[in-house]
């Protein structure tokens, strides 16, 4: 696990750019955290770092945003998600086995329906600091961990 801390919303954006230029067809990115941690930020920078050009908000009232980027981007948000029957409608299976990105806001409300090679990212406010956020990144399964060696080396140089 790599635990890197954030000391704005800027930092927490370019971590998802940095990742955004590294994420690969088929990979998944689960995030989780509470209301406000920065989980829509860092995707917006993902999007980014994709390739995707525009605004990037939370899908609130879909369950999923298409974005045509270097690559596909589905991003979910399972906030509003009270069943996971309607994933399985929206044919889920299809974006998350396909050849986008596909990113998850509140993936833990289901951690039943994730694939089991993914990179999950738990954001966490500082208690302290108004602005610092903790990211956690957990590979889990057989994810390429090289994926993370530029985000290493973006903490490790001190920012
Ligand atoms: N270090 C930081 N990283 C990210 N966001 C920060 C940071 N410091 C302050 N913020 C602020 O926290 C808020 C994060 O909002 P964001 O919508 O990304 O949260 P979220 O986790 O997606 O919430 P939700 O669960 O409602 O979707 C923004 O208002 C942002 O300006
Ligand atoms: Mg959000």
């Amino acid at each position: 696990m790599l635990v890197i801390k954030s000391k704005n919303e800027e930092e927490t954006r370019t971590l998802g750019r940095i990742l955004g230029r590294r994420a690969f067809p088929g990979m998944i990115i689960a995030l989780q955290g509470d209301l406000g941690a920065g989980k829509t930020v860092f995707t917006q920078g993902v999007a980014q770092g994709a390739g995707v050009s525009g605004t990037v908000n939370s899908p609130s009232y879909v369950l999923m945003n298409l974005y045509h980027g270097r690559v596909e981007l589905y991003h979910f948000d399972f906030y509003r998600l009270e069943e996971e029957d309607d994933l399985f409608e929206l044919g889920l299976e299809e974006y998350f086995y396909g050849d986008g990105i596909t990113l998850i806001e509140w993936a833990d409300k289901f951690p039943s329906v994730l694939p089991a090679d993914r990179l999950e990212i738990e954001i966490k406010k500082s208690d302290k600091d108004w602005d610092v956020r903790y990211l956690f990144f957990k590979p889990i399964g057989k994810l390429d961990h090289s994926v993370l060696e530029e985000i290493k080396e973006y903490a490790s140089a001190g920012n």
